[in-house]
């Protein structure tokens, strides 16, 4: 610009808070300017008139102009001067851009236009540069926001456990609650006829009386024994919901054996229930996995269908198979031809506590295990599905090779239900 225009210097200034800087400078030996050299502001300089009107400044010759004889430039013998505004795309003064002279300059029309030129290309850069910084400012949001969404679903997470959490505390203190009060009434009574006993020995005893105590000691001890073999039976299942099981014991073995040693355990739950179960799963199917997690689940599926799929007095058939999909994964399939499970219940089974033979023994704490097991120690995820009257049908998808316990992440795979 300065050789275009023939001119010892060519400035490129922006304004600071309370200075204006040289941002560029021409490179000439007469130039006066370096860039990054800093002025105080209101002290009369050229470009402080041009960042002030926003307008085009043409001092042809300062000491021939008694407003500008006197300004701090005409000191370093910059007696001529044209500038004009730089702006920034908001309309804010971002500086000045001028050409000054040691002597008297009269700048034709094609030299203004020229300046214009140069000012307004300057100008669209300042566009890119602010869109530039609106799209890192955009950038910095977005991830801000993101970071508190990580943030608040960590949270949210915490506080699903910890509701789901109470909802298990509440419902085991429920479950526990009958076999407890019943043991409760059972040993007072017991308590009480035994004092009544303990009185009737010093009147002397009947055999009839002895024999009325010990029935009812026999029947006392019979209710006690039902009841606490409930609780116990309920204290097993809520260990297993709860056992931490990232001790668990993980190793290769024979999907089919697995499955079939399970069903030889069952035996007698089978046998006496008058169904048939059937495995048909190939042997060969090598897993390096957790057995005993998956026996359970097995163990659980299994008798649910025997105990829930079927009518009283009708015959049904479970049938249990595997397919690998030649992916490092294997569909284990366990279905029934019974009763199958209305649509409405479709979505609960998997929820602790939810149970249709709630007083018969039942407390819906089965498929919880199962869906827990499957998805945090065998890194499956397992889905469920039913038409009615066409039996259910349970398949949990595993990876034959588990990760080992210490990668585990804290949740498990999304459960999928149908
Ligand atoms: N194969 C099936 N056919 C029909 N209904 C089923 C079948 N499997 C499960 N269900 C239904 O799902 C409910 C929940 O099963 P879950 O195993 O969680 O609890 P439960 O068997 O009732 O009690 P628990 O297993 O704790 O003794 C059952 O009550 C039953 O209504
Ligand atoms: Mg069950």
């Amino acid at each position: 610009m300065a050789g275009i225009f023939d001119v010892p210097a060519g400035l490129i200034m922006r304004v600071l808070p309370d200075e204006i800087e040289v941002l560029v400078a021409s490179r000439g030996e007469d130039n006066p300017y370096e860039a990054e050299e800093k002025a105080k502001l209101n002290t009369g300089l050229y470009c402080e008139t041009v960042m002030a009107t926003r307008a085009l400044l043409h001092v042809p010759h300062a000491l021939e102009d008694p407003h500008w004889a006197h300004n701090p430039d005409v000191a370093l013998n910059m007696v001529s001067y044209l500038g004009v505004p730089l702006m920034w795309p908001d309309n804010e003064v971002f500086g000045a851009i001028c050409v000054l002279d040691n002597k008297k300059r009269d700048y034709q029309d094609k030299y203004v236009e020229l300046l214009w030129e140069i000012k307004k290309s300057i100008e669209r850069d300042f566009v890119v540069i602010e869109q530039q910084r609106q799209l890192v400012a955009n950038n910095n949001e977005l991830r801000g926001a993101l970071e508190r969404l990580t943030a608040l679903q960590d949270e949210l997470l915490r506080s699903e456990k910890l509701a789901a959490l109470g909802a298990v505390v509440a419902g085991i203190s429920h479950e526990l609650n009958t076999p407890i009060g019943n043991s409760l009434l059972a040993a007072s009574t017991l308590q009480c006829h035994a004092a009544d006993f303990a009185a009737d020995m010093g009147r002397g005893l009947t055999r009839s009386r002895m024999q009325e105590f010990v029935g009812t000691v026999e029947q006392g001890a019979a209710i006690l024994m039902r009841s606490l073999e409930h609780a116990a039976k309920l204290l097993g299942t809520f260990k297993q919901l709860v056992e931490d099981q990232s001790a668990a014991d993980r190793r290769r073995f024979d999907l089919g054996d697995t499955v079939r040693k399970v069903l030889v355990e069952l035996g007698h739950a089978i046998q006496d229930s008058g169904h048939r179960v059937h495995c048909a799963i190939e042997p060969g199917i090598e897993m390096e996995s957790y057995p005993q997690q998956l026996a359970l689940v097995v163990t659980h599926l299994v008798s649910n269908a025997v105990r829930h799929a079927f009518l009283p007095g009708t015959g049904g058939t479970v049938r249990i198979s595997a397919q690998p999909d030649g992916l490092g994964q294997v569909a284990l399939t366990v279905s029934d031809d019974g009763v199958g499970i209305p649509q409405a219940n479709l979505g609960r089974v998997f929820d602790p506590f939810f149970t249709t033979r709630l007083g018969h023994g039942g407390s819906g704490l089965g498929l919880h295990i199962v869906y827990k097991l499957v998805t945090a120690t065998l890194h499956g995820s397992v889905e469920v599905s039913s038409e009615p009257g066409q039996g259910a049908c349970f398949t949990v998808v595993l990876p034959l090779s588990a990760p080992a316990a210490m990668q585990k992440p804290e949740t498990g795979t999304r459960i999928q239900r149908t």
